[in-house]
């Protein structure tokens, strides 16, 4: 006896069936809507990349690099990696394609699934969507301030309420190194009350060590020194207009000075947004990005600022969810299409086609061949009328439109029935 075979999706990793689909065809939507608005390209990248690519890009320390990455080693022995964020990518393609020889900024977004070696729970996967705006090539603050504003639109689109904006600036390689070594210097001194993964932070990559979510770790981060009391000249300007813009327009925010996120690219300002409700707090943040000015640099580029954000579309839709949010009822069939006999069935593919080009939604159920199941399912459908073709309608060129409140019918020419029907829906 053969063994029953089983197969299931692998773990953190899920099939997007039905309802699921027009949740995300509903947030594709919205941000093409505002990519078209705001002028944005639309840009697909290869799933994988080089190894080298994200791990320079992100940062060997990170916790993306160190653990979370999909490598495979390809026949020909180079190390490639399931991409774990696009951002990497999307400036590996602007240096390959010159596109600093376009008019600058450039401004592109996405949207397609990551991989990311994580233990799955709510709102953590292996496989999940984002999609995300960057604008390449520019460095005024208004960027970072437009693009905060393109990811809050979007939630807000997608009518999610309660929206708070996380914001923080977390330097450059002016200031960041000085306040780097004052953060060392005061966690040395308290290291010994730090969890282990913290202990390891103060070697690899202490900033991170300011969103450890341990309470013992919070008591001493929340007397730990903070970037935005050091940063230098041109930093807390910039950060200072960034501010003033949001503002300006009226958006939501809360200065959090522990937020360094887990990406090591960023310079300046980094941002997050959540929904302010105990579910949503649970579930992380909805979107996330900021500024990396030096990351096309460090790719092999030349000198590019750049500013962008990425949203997670499977957070996004489970508040969706709860929320109870409605989505755009889909247009349902006011007309079914029933067929008797060889010939009634041959007369109504084509004329399935008719409609189809006049833009009238129909439905049929070809395969059965009684009439009562096929009203039955007409019934079911909940459409107002009901065309039946049969044999001698066939012959006659004729076609029964029938009523289906009423049950009235009435036989008609079959050539003028499209435009008949689309006199009365
Ligand atoms: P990130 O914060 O790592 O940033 O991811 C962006 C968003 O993707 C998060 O806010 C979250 O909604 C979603 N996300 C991340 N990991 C998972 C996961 N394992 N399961 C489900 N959703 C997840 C980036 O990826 C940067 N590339 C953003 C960026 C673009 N910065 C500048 N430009």
């Amino acid at each position: 006896m053969s063994k029953k075979l089983k197969f299931q999706s692998p773990t953190g990793m899920h099939d997007i069936l039905l309802e699921e689909q027009k949740y995300f065809q509903k947030i594709y939507e919205v941000c093409e809507d505002i990519a078209n608005f705001y002028q944005f390209q639309k840009i697909e990248t290869p799933i994988l990349e080089e190894t080298e690519l994200f791990s320079r890009g992100i940062g060997f320390s990170t916790d993306i690099v160190g653990k979370q990455m999909f490598t495979l080693r390809t026949k020909g022995g180079d190390y490639l990696t399931l991409r774990p964020e696009f951002t990497a990518s999307i400036v590996r393609a602007y240096i390959e394609h010159g596109m600093f020889n376009l008019p600058q900024p450039v401004k592109l977004w996405y949207f397609g699934p990551c991989f990311r070696y994580e233990h799955p729970q709510a709102g953590r996967f292996r496989q999940f969507w984002q999609f995300g705006f960057e604008v390449l090539g520019e460095e005024s603050p208004v960027i970072d301030t437009q693009v905060i504003q393109i990811f809050y639109n979007i939630l807000r689109e997608i009518r999610l309420k309660k929206l708070i904006i996380e914001i923080n600036s977390i330097g450059d390689n002016q200031c960041r190194p000085y306040y780097k070594k004052l953060l060392v210097s005061y966690f040395r001194s308290r290291e010994m009350a730090l969890c282990a993964d913290c202990r390891r932070r103060l070697r690899e990559n202490p900033l991170r060590i300011l969103d450890c979510k341990e309470e013992k770790c919070q008591r001493i981060i929340s007397q730990a020194p903070q970037m935005i009391d050091h940063l230098c000249e041109s930093c807390h300007s910039h950060f200072k207009e960034v501010l003033e813009f949001l503002d300006e327009i009226g958006l939501p925010y809360h200065l959090n000075p522990y937020l360094v996120r887990g990406l090591d690219y960023y310079t300046k300002t980094v941002f997050e947004i959540y929904e302010e409700s105990p579910e949503g707090r649970a579930l992380g943040a909805l979107a996330g990005g900021g500024r990396y000015d030096a990351l096309t640099k460090l790719l092999g580029g030349k000198d590019t600022p750049g500013c962008g954000g990425a949203g997670g579309i499977e957070r996004i839709i489970n508040l969706m969810k709860t929320r109870q949010l409605r989505l755009k009822k889909e247009r349902e069939p006011e007309i079914f299409l029933a067929q008797l006999g060889n010939l009634g069935k041959r007369k109504s593919l084509r004329l399935l086609e008719d409609f189809r080009k006049a833009k009238i939604q129909i439905a049929e159920s070809f395969g059965r061949d009684s009439l009562k199941a096929q009203l039955a399912r007409a019934d079911k459908l909940g459409v107002k009328h009901t065309l039946i073709l049969g044999q001698q309608e066939a012959l006659e060129g004729t076609i029964i439109v029938r009523d289906m409140a009423s049950g009235k019918q009435e036989t008609i020419k079959i050539e003028k029935v499209v435009r008949e029907m689309k006199r009365r829906i």
